[in-house]
Order: structure tokens, then sequence, then C-alpha cells
């Protein structure tokens, strides 16, 4: 009879991918819908909360949850097989600091962005990747008749929510390091085009007491803004900048919203903030995109284009394909200030 080993099993040993075979490798990636789908039911069961104060038996969690408890424990023990959660021998499952990503409301928390791209509106287009691929055109779009995945959130107020809650979790530390790496001191007046909630233009403010801000976004995303301790230090202005852009700013700023729209979108909206700055040559436009890595460097954006391409119809861009759209529009691409990946600054002015 062979002994049980008390220990074995006790700490996740996934294979190292490099060192398998081919076709085992090819495996792991095609298969990779089941990690990501039974994270998103982790996530999405707030798994990693209900464990944070020691582990729990799926037979808890699963009362915890209102969920069925074989089941449970089934996506529970595949996760914990590539480090996600860890089952003691008691049966029970504790957190890990893999799991520790996927509690809410703690510092780096990934919750809302795993539960995003497991979400069925994000999820179910990539069913029919292919029809993407022959048209070049957003499956979201076909699937939901709509103009875009923006008029669709504006309509379905819980994808709105999941959708703002993945932005502020994907900005991660880049918020503040924007305002770390580029100094705002002198920016005067800062209109955040797309800007969200305004987490951004929070803590511009936060940090340069002598500026002032516009947040510039759909209604139904400025009803969610959390600059009310700003007083009238910044202005609330609701519309679209496929029709208008506040005029009157000393800086541009357009973080994540470039990398939603085609070419010809961002030219136009683009431009529209170069007529916006109109004669004044110290006015600047700071694009915070990915930059997308050269040849076969792995990069973040890389992926990411693809979940552009299918559920938005937007575009991660390469340094000259950014250059050319600055220029496109009338700007110069001055310099590109590296915040943590896989985002950059690209600072432009008026050509
Ligand atoms: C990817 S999010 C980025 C939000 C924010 N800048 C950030 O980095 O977290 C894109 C933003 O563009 C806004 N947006 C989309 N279409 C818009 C339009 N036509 N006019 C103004 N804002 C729009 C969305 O509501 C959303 O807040």
């Amino acid at each position: 009879m062979t002994a049980i080993n008390e220990t074995e099993g006790l700490v996740a040993d996934p294979p190292d991918t490099a060192l398998l075979p081919e076709s085992a490798q090819i495996l792991l990636m095609a298969t990779g819908k089941w990690v990501a789908q039974a994270l998103y039911v982790a996530a999405k069961l707030g798994v990693a909360d209900l464990v944070a104060d020691g582990p729990r038996t799926p037979a808890e969690l699963a009362a915890a949850t209102g969920t069925h408890a074989r089941s449970l424990h089934r996506i529970l023990r595949a996760i914990a097989s590539v480090g996600v959660f860890a089952e003691d021998t008691e049966g029970r499952y504790g957190q890990t600091p893999l799991s520790e990503c996927l509690r809410d409301d703690v510092p780096g928390s990934l919750r809302q962005a795993v539960i995003f791209f497991g979400e069925d509106f994000t999820w179910r287009p990539y069913g029919r990747i292919l029809d993407t691929v022959r048209t070049g055109a957003p499956v979201f779009n076909a699937i939901n008749d709509v103009p875009d995945m923006f008029a669709y959130m504006a309509e379905h107020a819980d994808s709105q929510r999941i959708f703002d809650g993945a932005m502020l979790a994907l900005s991660g530390d880049s918020i503040g390091d924007i305002t770390e790496r580029y100094d705002f001191a002198g920016a005067g007046k800062v209109v955040d085009i797309g800007g969200g909630q305004g987490f951004l233009v929070s803590e511009i403010l936060r940090a340069n007491p002598g500026t002032t801000a516009v947040l510039f976004d759909q209604q139904s995303v400025l009803d969610g803004a959390v600059t009310g301790e700003f007083g009238d230090r910044v202005e609330l202005v609701a519309g679209s900048f496929f029709e208008t852009v506040p005029a009157g700013g000393d800086t541009y700023v357009l973080k994540s919203v470039l990398h939603d729209w085609t070419d010809d979108q961002c030219a136009d909206i683009l431009a529209r903030v170069r007529r916006a700055i109109g004669d004044r040559p110290d006015a600047r436009v700071l694009v915070v995109e990915a930059v997308v890595p050269r040849l076969n460097a792995w990069g973040f954006a890389k992926f990411m284009d693809v979940e552009m391409m299918v559920n938005v119809g937007g575009v991660e861009r390469t340094e000259a394909e950014w250059r050319a759209l600055f220029t496109r529009a009338g700007f110069v691409l001055d310099e590109i200030v590296e915040i943590s990946p896989p985002n950059s600054i690209l600072v432009g002015r008026p050509a």
C-alpha cells in the first residue's frame, strides 16, 4: 500500500510551461478559458473575502454564496493547482498571495477586472471572434445591436458599474505614477476627456493645490463621480467627444480613451482637442496609453489589443502609430514618459 505523504499537494506546483513539450504548451494555451472562467467564478462569488479570516470548507463557502458545494469544490480544486487558494489537509480552502488579488477593496485588488473579463457581456463575443477577423468590426456590436460598448453600458447600469470597477482596478498604480512622473504644478486648468468617475482628476487636484479641472464624460458615468471633495475646483461637463470638448483648458488628458477607437475616430477626437487649444503653444495634450512593444516581445497590450478588436472596436498602438496619429491631428509627440506597465504618458504639443 502506498503511504500518503502528508505534505504532498499542499503547495501548488504548476509546471514551468516553457519546459513542457510543445504539444502540452499548446494545450495549455488553448484551454485558457478554463482558468479564466474558474477565476471569474471565484471573483464573482467573493471567495477571497470569505476566506480572509481563515480557511473554510467548500460546504461552508457554498452555503455562504448560495452555490452547489461539489461544483464549487471542483472549481476551487482546479485553481488551487495554479496557486489561487490552497487546500489544507482538512479539506478547507485558504488564502494565497494570488487569491489575495481577488479580494475586494484592498490595494491592488483585481477582483473587478477579473469579473469584467469573465462576465457574459464581454465573454460571449469571443465565441464569434472569427466574425471580427472576417469583417474587421467588433462582434460585440452585432451581438448586442448597439453602435459601441459605451452605448450598451449607458443602457445597462450593472454592466456600467462592472466596467467602471474594472477601469479603476486596471489603473493600478498608474494614477499615482502619472502625478509623480508628470509635473502638474504648472498645468493650469486640466481637462480630463473621458475621465470616467474622476479618480485621476482627484489625484491631480489633491497633489497640486494650484490646479483646477474639468471632468468630461457621459452623464451616466458622471453620475458616479468621486470628485465631490474638491468643490468648485472641478467642473463636471457631460457630453460626447465626437461632438465637442470643453474649451479653455491648458492641459488636456486622455487616459485609456483612444485605445477604444479606430484611427479615424481618434484623429477626430484629437483634432477637436487641437481646435480647443487654438493658438496657445504652451498647452499640452497628455495621452496615457500602452505603447505596443516591438517584434515578439511579450506585452499585456498585445492581447488587450485583441480585446479591443472583439469587444470595443479600438486598437492598441505602436510608437510609430501614435506618432502618425498625433501628426494627423496637428500635434507633435514630444516625449514618452514610461510609467507602470503597460502604460506610458505620451506628451503632445501643438505643431
Ligand atoms: C476606458 S474608459 C477610461 C476612463 C478613465 N479615463 C480611466 O482611465 O479610468 C473610457 C471612457 O470614455 C468615456 N466615453 C466613451 N465614449 C464617450 C464619448 N462619446 N464622449 C465622452 N466620453 C466617452 C467612457 O464613458 C469611459 O469613461
